[in-house]
């Protein structure tokens, strides 16, 4: 019983931040147990609002607006709550400020603005959650 407890909780850490293949996950029977956190899925809605802002940089389209949902990043509830120090706030105001940047009319140089943007989530992640990095720097705009 305690192993298949151990198992079951390693699951759990693999899959809150050591991984991000979560396709091949979701096959595994003892991640029906998996919960994502606020935190998590603010960070999956993150990736893909990126994503699509991405694309309509390299199409030159119009941006639209910054995600005011975003700012919930200040009070999303962690998987691991004891994250949330002086550093991880830092690094939270940090990645806003570069986020709205990239919808300010000031910022003519959209791709320069939407690549430091992306490096200040990585820079967080390098201190709290490493797994997801390289799915990350993917969003870079080369
Ligand atoms: C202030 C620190 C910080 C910033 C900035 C940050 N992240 Fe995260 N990210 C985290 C933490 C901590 C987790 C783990 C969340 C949890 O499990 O509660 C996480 C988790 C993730 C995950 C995995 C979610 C899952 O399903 O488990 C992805 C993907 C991700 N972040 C992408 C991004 C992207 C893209 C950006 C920038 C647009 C970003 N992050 C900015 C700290 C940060």
């Amino acid at each position: 019983m305690k192993n298949i407890l151990l198992i079951i909780s390693l699951c759990f850490i693999a899959f809150s931040c050591e991984t991000s293949k979560k396709e091949e996950i979701v096959k595994n029977e003892a991640l029906v147990m998996y919960v994502p956190s606020e935190m998590a899925l603010l960070m999956n809605e993150m990736y893909v609002f990126n994503e699509k802002t991405k694309e309509k940089i390299i199409k030159n389209e119009d941006l639209g607006e910054f995600s005011a949902n975003f700012l919930n990043i200040h009070s999303a509830i962690l998987t691991n709550p004891t994250d949330r120090n002086g550093e991880f706030e830092g690094f939270s105001q940090a990645f806003l400020l570069n986020q709205q940047a990239v919808f300010s009319e000031k910022i003519t140089d959209k791709k320069e603005q939407f690549n430091v943007m992306i490096n200040s989530c990585v820079a967080c992640h390098k201190t709290t959650c490493v797994g997801p990095i390289p799915k990350i720097k993917k969003l870079l705009i080369p």
